[in-house]
């Protein structure tokens, strides 16, 4: 088989300066790429700036023999946002492949957590990808192609103690994929979300030090080169990835249960009909959803 490559193609990849992002545009700009490497240079939680990540990750593409330029924009402002864009079409003339990644943890357990640690982890994953994307989308349109890929979180579709914050902007993740999968469609972008599992600085408090090569970025890497790529037509789906596996996540409803004018007691006593998981469905659309709802009521 061919290999995938992206000779041509422009990307962008916000929070390229370490863990993830790092790898994800080094695997793009391996197979063609020119790359904007977007990296605030920040702490963790945040706090503090460098324009050193974005810079080093720039160099070691340009070593390799590609093409990339730095830009240590804040992604969740909209002067950033659209400064990120600029760059691609000032140094590169074009824009094809999002890759949003960019984020900052400040965890706590809910009733310690500040409405400020609230707003700033919203602030950079779920503003920052909208509006990344929003400055994106009329160059996307205009050319009828482009491929966006969130960064969402096991964390968000499972839950995690904590995250309240985190894993509230890693499932809005899901939403903004959903709905801009849709919205993209005629115009042939195609948008997706991975939930990455990965040793980054991010998780080495948490990941103990022997998964740190087998939950290497790389692995995480070449799903998000895969969903970048003009061949994978997919969109509007969420994929867990990391330590070498990856797995479709859907969000589905089950068969349900359903009667007129139902009592408290008559949910009560009908629960496990309520609760039962099969034969499932997996709606891509809110229509879909409500069609089953609709056409029982004929
Ligand atoms: P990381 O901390 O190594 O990388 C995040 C990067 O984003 C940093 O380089 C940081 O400077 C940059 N950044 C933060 N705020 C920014 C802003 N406002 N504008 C521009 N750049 C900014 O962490 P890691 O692990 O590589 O995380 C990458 C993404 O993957 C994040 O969205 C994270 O939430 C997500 N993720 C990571 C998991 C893991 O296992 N490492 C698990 C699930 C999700």
């Amino acid at each position: 088989m061919s290999e995938l490559r992206f000779d041509g193609r422009v990307a962008v990849v916000t929070g390229a300066g370490h863990g993830l992002g790092r790898s994800h545009a080094l695997a793009l700009a391996a197979r063609g790429a020119r790359v904007v490497v977007n990296d605030l240079g920040g702490a963790l939680d945040g706090t503090g700036a460098s324009s050193g990540p974005a810079a080093e990750v720039v160099e070691l593409i340009r070593a390799g023999g590609g093409e990339a330029v730095a830009s240590t924009e804040n992604v969740a402002t909209p002067e950033g946002a659209k400064a990120i864009v600029r760059s691609a079409i000032d140094a590169f003339g074009r824009l094809d492949v999002v890759v949003n990644n960019a984020g900052i943890l400040r965890d706590r357990s809910f009733g310690k957590m500040t409405v400020e640690e609230f707003d700033q982890v919203l602030a950079v994953h779920v503003r920052g990808s909208f509006l990344v994307s929003h400055a994106a989308f009329p160059y996307l349109k205009e050319q009828g192609y482009g491929r966006i890929v969130n960064t969402s979180s096991p964390s968000g579709l499972f839950g995690n103690f904590g995250q309240a914050n985190y894993s509230t902007a890693k499932m809005g993740l899901v939403g903004l994929t959903k709905t801009l999968g849709i919205e993209g469609a005629r115009a042939g972008i195609r948008v997706n979300a991975i939930a990455p599992i990965a040793w980054t600085r991010m998780t080495e408090s948490v990941l103990p030090a022997e998964f740190e090569a087998g939950f290497a970025p790389e692995r995480v890497s070449a799903l998000v080169a895969f969903l970048s790529h003009e061949s994978c037509e997919v969109s509007g789906e969420v994929f867990t990835v990391g330590g070498g596996r990856v797995a479709r996540v859907f969000v589905a409803e089950g068969p349900g249960w359903r009667q007129d004018d139902h009592t408290v007691e008559d949910i009560r006593d009908n629960w496990d009909a309520i609760m039962a998981e099969q034969p499932y469905l997996t709606p891509t659309t809110l229509g879909e959803q409500a069609g089953a709802s609709l056409k029982a009521m004929l």
